[in-house]
């Protein structure tokens, strides 16, 4: 098949940075198909023209951001649909709903699939709340991703330090903050694999036993991106050590809110688990990252998919629900000309 690997460029002449590109094409490669590298910084006649010239059978999508915005994924994903090209992973409307982490948790809400408590302060003053919430809580932008705005500094434990962290938010994100009951217990993280019959990999454990003692168990910009971070060094993810009956509750409740928020292909669902056994999902994340030692990756090489077969076994899911779509847009067939009534 002719593939297209569509990525994100720094800048416009800018360089690829992500390392998952060369690794995602590698495997393709691997799997006899020909594959091509567009790269997009933020100018859509490049995107338009790049997909034309090349005249793909399929583009491996691993645009999360367009030009400058951190929410170009959907914008991304809805000009791959006018070109009318098929592509992996989830469309506009999909992302959309994961992307706003409060929209999600009504979703979840609706299939009774556990979600901690939440209020939103939007930007306007507006505020939505979603229960009366508990101290410690801790405040996110509702809809940035990769732990942006996440730090130490995020967890609160008075109504000063939420105004605090929420008129921070306001003012150098420019998203509305998102407050949660914070969940203290053991994180996990499940990959998920499929559309009609998803399958779920085993579970991935952060391990915060490096941290310092009294430092917070949590996954912040600095644990998950700065590798000299002694945050980075000191959380790990590993495959989960879980008596069994547990692992599969973690993995139902994970693949309930993957078809909540009905993902395509492929994703990661965050979770934490309580002393008391209690499981909260904590995001969904659809399109996962894809890089070689990501956790997604990390799972499925326990589920005995290697990195060639997983990625390959992407494209073929994208394809698969490309062929067999019901609810095709299809331009309207031509009516008949209706004869002149003769009087
Ligand atoms: N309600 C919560 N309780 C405990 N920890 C949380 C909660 N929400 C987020 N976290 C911590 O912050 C990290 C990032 O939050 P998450 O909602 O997954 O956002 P992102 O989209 O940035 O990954 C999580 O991996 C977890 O460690
Ligand atoms: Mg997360």
């Amino acid at each position: 098949m002719r593939i297209t690997v569509l990525a994100y460029r720094d800048k416009e002449d800018g360089e690829i940075a992500d390392m998952a590109v060369g690794q995602v094409t590698a495997a393709l490669r691997a799997g006899k198909h020909r594959v091509s590298v567009l790269g997009i910084h933020g100018d859509p006649r490049k995107l338009i023209a790049g997909l034309i010239r090349r005249k793909p059978e399929l583009v491996f999508n691993l645009m999360e951001m367009f030009g400058d915005n951190l929410l170009g994924a959907v914008p991304v994903v809805g000009a791959l649909d006018l070109v009318g090209v098929p592509y992996t992973g989830s469309g506009p409307g999909e992302y959309y709903l994961q992307e706003d982490k409060a929209l999600t948790k009504r979703l979840l809400a609706f299939d009774n699939i556990p979600y901690p408590d939440f209020a939103v302060f939007s930007k306007d003053g507006g505020l939505e709340t979603g229960g009366k919430l508990r101290l410690p809580l801790i405040v996110k932008p509702l809809r940035l991703n990769s732990s942006t705005g996440v730090t130490t500094r995020s967890i609160v434990r008075s109504d000063m330090e939420l105004m605090n962290r929420v008129r921070q938010i306001h003012q150098s994100l420019r998203d509305a903050a998102l407050v949660e009951e914070y969940v203290d217990g053991r994180e996990f993280n499940v990959g998920i694999l499929g559309n009609d019959e998803p399958v779920a990999f085993p579970p991935i454990e952060m391990d915060f036993s490096g941290l310092p003692v009294g430092a917070p168990h949590i996954l912040d910009a600095r644990a998950k991106w700065n590798e000299r971070s002694t945050e980075f060094k000191d959380t790990q993810p590993v495959l989960a050590d879980l008596p069994d009956e547990r692992r599969a509750r973690l993995q139902q409740v994970a693949l309930n809110a993957y078809r909540a928020v009905r993902v395509r292909d492929y994703g990661r669902v965050d979770l934490r688990l309580t002393e008391t056994g209690e499981i909260y999902v904590i995001e969904v994340n659809a399109s996962c990252y894809l890089e070689k030692s990501s956790e997604y990756a990390m799972a499925a090489a326990a589920h005995g998919l290697d990195y060639p077969a997983l990625i390959n076994r992407i494209a073929e899911l994208a394809m698969e629900r490309h062929t067999r779509r019901d609810i095709g847009v299809r331009c309207r067939p031509r009516r008949p000309t209706p004869k002149l009534a003769t009087i």
